[in-house]
């Protein structure tokens, strides 16, 4: 299908005016709409196959676009994000954008937004009423809403009704569209919006400015086919899609080549990487297998789901080397009962079994997770099943949340006795275990001696320098400023609740980094 086709074929998702709920919704501003989100579209997976783009490039029209013109993504949510904002940075720099750090210099300002809790929302929707006023001293300044956000029909309909002094919205698989986006906001008088809600095709070579030149993300898949019951993002992400693995040992190689130390695999749900194949077998535990190969210091990967997480990758991780031995595997909750709402496909026995192979496979493994608390109707007994669990696995740090009810997602529709105050009580216990046990983890530290890959100055002090272990703990120690960049040896001093202190011994030989 090329670009006009897919358009046409993408557009059978704008609004339908004859669809009585929609046409209420966007009656008056229907003539703005180009291609507006539908989440029950979105939720629809077919068969069709993955194809697989390297052409994109910028129109010779459009090169010169962003001559005297600069820049400015403010992004929120997860890493998936963080990534996309590269790309767009890419994007806006090869029509010829210089970046910013100042909104106030900005002629361009995008939200990269997050839909996964409504707080994320909240904190778009309360930056979109600041920008207001910048806005109406620069009327020339575009200002566009893109990311998660951007996949759902209520925002886009609440942003047309209440935020018109936005430019543009689009969606998360239409960033490669990005430069006929711009164009269509300068040339036209209405809000652009152009959101496609299905997406089956990967693009390779979209150009890419990274965030700094230690670390490095690398998309291995895109979308999430998990369905949990709670969540948003198989909505805004669309379906599981899988890179070919050469590209991705590729772009790899290459971040070695330039000197990077240390990259992130990244996709929803890492473990079902390549499961969308339909020439071959080859899985997430194949794909580490070649990558601890490349000569680059640490290899990450985020985030795991534990039903896909296979017995081969286990025993390729043990290989160690390069491959960090930290793994984020997100359990949600403690009780089965409550797992089987969620639909994530397995027991609270089957979970502590997969962390007993892991641990038995890579006895110093250090385990961090993702948990819920305050599901739609989860008894106290239940909730007291996520604290054992926790207990029991010996989680050294977690990101805990209250259940946040996300339109369009089946436990929206759920009835619920648990009272907010409830709810914020068993978040404010399950975070005292969380921070007990991550003090004790940390507490081992003390007296011995650590490789951490330096990132820069500590955030507060700038005298002092920050980075990570490979167990992915943070030391803030003194040490030279020619150690940033590098992996070297730490001398823990003191445990904090959530990082380390140190001083640097030395540093590192190159065929000494791990
Ligand atoms: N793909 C990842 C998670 C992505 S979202 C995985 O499956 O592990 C990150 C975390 O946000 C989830 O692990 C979950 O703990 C939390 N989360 C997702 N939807 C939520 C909701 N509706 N309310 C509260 N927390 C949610
Ligand atoms: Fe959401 Fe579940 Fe997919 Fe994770 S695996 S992104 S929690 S649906
Ligand atoms: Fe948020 Fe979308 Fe990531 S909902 S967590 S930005 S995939």
């Amino acid at each position: 299908m090329n670009e006009k086709q897919r358009l046409e074929s993408q557009q059978s998702n704008a609004v339908n005016p004859s669809d009585k709920k929609s046409a209420k919704d966007y009656s008056k501003y229907f003539e703005r709409v180009i291609t507006a989100p539908s989440l029950k579209e979105a939720k629809k997976r077919g068969k069709e196959e993955v194809k697989y783009h390297h052409d994109f490039s910028i129109p010779e029209k459009f090169r010169g676009m962003g001559e005297g013109r600069k820049f400015y993504i403010r992004t929120y949510g997860c890493q998936m994000n963080e990534h996309d904002t590269e790309v767009m940075s890419g994007i806006f720099m090869a029509l010829g954008y210089e970046p910013t750090d100042r909104t106030e210099d900005a002629n361009v300002i995008l939200l990269n937004t997050c839909a996964i809790r409504e707080n994320a929302e909240n904190k778009v929707f309360g930056e979109l009423g600041h920008l207001k006023a910048l806005k109406m001293e620069k009327p020339d300044l575009l200002l566009g809403v893109c990311g998660c956000m951007s996949q759902e029909e209520s925002v886009v309909n609440k942003i047309l009704k209440m935020y018109q002094h936005v430019d543009m919205i689009f969606g998360t698989h239409n960033i490669h569209r990005l430069p006929y986006i711009l164009h269509e906001a300068y040339m036209s008088k209405e809000m652009v919006v152009e959101v496609w809600s299905k997406e089956g095709d990967v693009i390779e070579n979209l150009p890419k400015v990274r965030r700094g030149n230690i670390k490095a993300w690398v998309n291995i898949m895109y979308g999430c086919d998990k369905f949990c019951t709670y969540c948003i993002v198989p909505y805004t992400r669309g379906k599981e899609r899988s890179r070919r693995p050469e590209e991705i040992i590729q772009e790899v190689r290459q971040l070695a080549a330039q000197g990077y130390k240390e990259i992130t695999l990244l996709g929803q749900n890492v473990n079902a990487y390549g499961k969308d194949f339909e020439d071959m077998k080859y899985g997430l535990g194949d794909l580490m297998d070649e990558l601890r190969k490349i000569d680059i210091p640490r290899i990450r990967f985020t985030t795991s789901h534990p039903r896909d997480f296979d017995d081969h990758l286990i025993e390729v991780l043990a290989k160690g080397g390069n491959l960090m031995d930290h793994i984020h595997l997100p359990v949600q909750s403690g009780s089965t009962e409550i797992l089987k709402i969620m639909a994530r496909k397995y027991t609270r026995e089957q979970y502590l079994e997969l962390v007993r192979k892991i641990k038995a496979a890579i006895p110093d493994v250090a385990l961090t997770t993702d948990i819920i608390v305050g599901y739609p109707n989860e008894t106290e007994e239940q909730f007291e099943e996520t604290l054992s669990l926790y207990r029991e696995v010996g989680f050294e740090s977690a990101y805990t949340f209250i259940y946040s009810p996300r339109e369009g997602t089946p436990a929206a529709k759920m009835e619920d006795n648990v009272p907010m105050e409830v709810k914020k009580a068993r978040l404010q216990r399950l975070n005292d275990l969380v921070n007990e046990l991550s003090a004790k983890a940390l507490k081992q530290y003390e007296g011995q001696i650590v490789e951490v890959l330096v990132d820069g100055e500590s955030k507060n002090n700038p005298d002092v320098l920050a980075g990570y272990t490979t167990k992915n703990k943070l030391v803030n120690f003194t040490g030279p400023k020619s150690a940033i960049g590098k992996i070297v040896k730490v001398k823990i001093t003191e445990a904090k609740t959530w990082s380390l202190n140190g001083e640097m011994v030395e540093e590192l030989e190159p065929a000494e980094v791990k």
